[in-house]
């Protein structure tokens, strides 16, 4: 079990996932994700583990410094940023981030992905934490956001020394996994039987 509050990963509270993996293969072969991206998914871990507080200083000032973004870990009546709402949510993004470079996409981790859909979701969201916080993190600023957590990652990618081929390989596969994860997590968002 891990020690990160809220970090339930692998445990039975955590529901299954209404996608099968049959249908994460074929999500997978829609998005051109293969044995190479996961090659070079986890060839980032190594680089990131040892990065992990400096990326989210990065993500966490980008949503900090927007106020329709931050309003989502705001106090719903007051307006106000909860630092006991950001700072947990930091310590599980901070795992997020190596579950996504380990790419190991099992039924544990496919079901952890429709978890963190609902916790974005009003079905879920505020709840792990006890936040007062606004209801549901809008559908339109999910999606947008794969573009600055990716292209913000890129130049954590290329510090270590890595030629230019293998940092273009490591952000597509990047690219690659938020579109799917993000993809997952709108499962509660689509009308059901539209997904
Ligand atoms: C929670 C990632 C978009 C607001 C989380 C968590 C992760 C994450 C890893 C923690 C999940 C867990 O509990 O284990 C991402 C990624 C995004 C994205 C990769 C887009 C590519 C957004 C956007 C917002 C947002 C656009 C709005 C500002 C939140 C909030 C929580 C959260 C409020 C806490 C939910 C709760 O109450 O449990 N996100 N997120 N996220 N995220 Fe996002």
């Amino acid at each position: 079990m891990s020690n990160i509050p809220g970090y339930t990963h692998g445990t039975p509270v955590v529901s299954r996932s209404p996608v099968s993996l049959t249908d994460f293969e074929q999500m997978k072969a829609s998005v051109l994700l293969g044995e190479e991206d996961v090659k070079y998914l986890r060839m980032s871990h190594d680089i990131v583990k040892g990065r992990v507080e400096a990326i989210l200083d990065v993500w966490y000032g980008f949503v900090g410094s927007q106020p329709h973004l931050l309003a989502s870990f705001s106090g719903k009546t007051d307006g106000k940023p909860l630092g006991d709402y950001l700072a947990p949510v930091r310590k599980r993004f901070a795992q997020w981030i190596l579950d996504t470079s380990r790419a190991q996409y099992d039924q544990a981790w496919l079901d952890y992905q429709h978890e963190i859909g609902l916790r974005h979701h009003r079905v879920k969201k505020n709840k792990t934490d006890g936040a007062p916080s606004t209801d549901l993190v809008p559908f339109r600023n999910l999606f947008a956001l794969i573009f600055p957590v990716t292209f913000t990652l890129r130049p954590f990618l290329a510090e270590q020394g890595h030629s230019a081929e293998d940092v273009e390989k490591m952000y597509a596969a990047w690219v690659k996994s938020c579109l799917l994860q993000v993809t997952l997590w709108a499962h509660p968002y689509v009308k059901d039987g539209d997904f």
